[in-house]
């Protein structure tokens, strides 16, 4: 049997929930609940093809400005789920992680949130990444505070600052990075997701809706991905051959 390539880590921009409810004359929270079951459908993929990181874009930092009560039906929808899945996950073996501004999220959510991590954080299987009122430009800029306030102290000198010294202050830190990035339906663009971390992830857009995205479309990315040859700035002849 051919092995074929796989990616250790799928960023995913899950996008289309609105279209989908719009589609079927319904509200849009209506797609929004049918996302949260294509994410449930997801993360089991990712645990049947072994794939080591999951990271899903949730809710953007610009997400904060659409209708107040489209905001606020996304943060019961991210807590419900939250708190009807973790047990679930935990049974499976996945380590959860959030990352994100998340003081912006009510206290008993951000509770919520440090016990679902406290809970699967010794989990072996893939680990779920939920990006939660999350920007990568917020990720880029809290990681050079942090150096700025490391010089101010004396602890560090400007000179020593280099892109590994900045990766290590992100979040994601001391995950490998996207091998591939998924955006369902239709649009090409990054919306402010992982910006550092995208550098060289390979990219894979389809026109399907967030909740119709199955285990088709979800092969048809892998199936992508495992054609693609990753060259980092090399040249073709000098990329190994896959030893798949
Ligand atoms: C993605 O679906 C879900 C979130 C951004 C939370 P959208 O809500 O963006 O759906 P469309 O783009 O309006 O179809
Ligand atoms: C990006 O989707 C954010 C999430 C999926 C959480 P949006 O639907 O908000 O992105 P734009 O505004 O169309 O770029
Ligand atoms: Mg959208």
């Amino acid at each position: 049997m051919t092995q074929t390539r796989l990616p250790r880590h799928i960023a995913i921009i899950m996008d289309g929930n609105g279209r989908w409810a719009k589609q079927r004359r319904l509200p849009r929270h209506a797609g929004h609940k049918a996302g949260v079951d294509t994410v449930r459908r997801v993360i089991k993929l990712c645990g049947e093809q072994g794939i080591e990181v999951l990271t899903l874009f949730a809710f953007s930092s610009e997400n904060w400005q659409r209708p107040e009560q489209e905001v606020s039906l996304l943060m019961d929808l991210f807590m419900t789920a939250l708190q009807q899945e973790i047990n679930n996950l935990h049974k499976n073996q996945i380590r959860l992680r959030i990352i994100g501004a998340r003081d912006a999220f009510s206290k008993k959510l951000q509770q919520l949130i440090v016990e679902a991590e406290e809970l699967t954080k010794h989990n072996i299987g893939t680990t779920l990444v939920i990006a939660a009122n999350y920007g990568g430009q917020w990720d880029i800029v809290k990681a050079a505070k942090h150096l700025a306030s490391l010089v101010e102290q004396g602890i560090l000198e400007s000179q020593q600052i280099n892109e590994t010294l900045f990766q290590q202050q992100l979040c994601l830190a001391d995950l490998p990075p996207p091998d591939l990035f998924i955006r369902t339906s239709g649009e090409q663009r990054i919306s402010n997701f992982l910006l550092w971390q995208l550098a060289y992830t390979e990219i894979y857009f389809t026109k399907t809706l967030w909740p119709d995205f199955d285990k088709e479309t979800f092969m048809d990315a892998l199936e992508s991905f495992a054609t693609r040859q990753r060259r980092f700035g090399r040249i073709d002849e000098q990329v190994e051959p896959e030893n798949a």
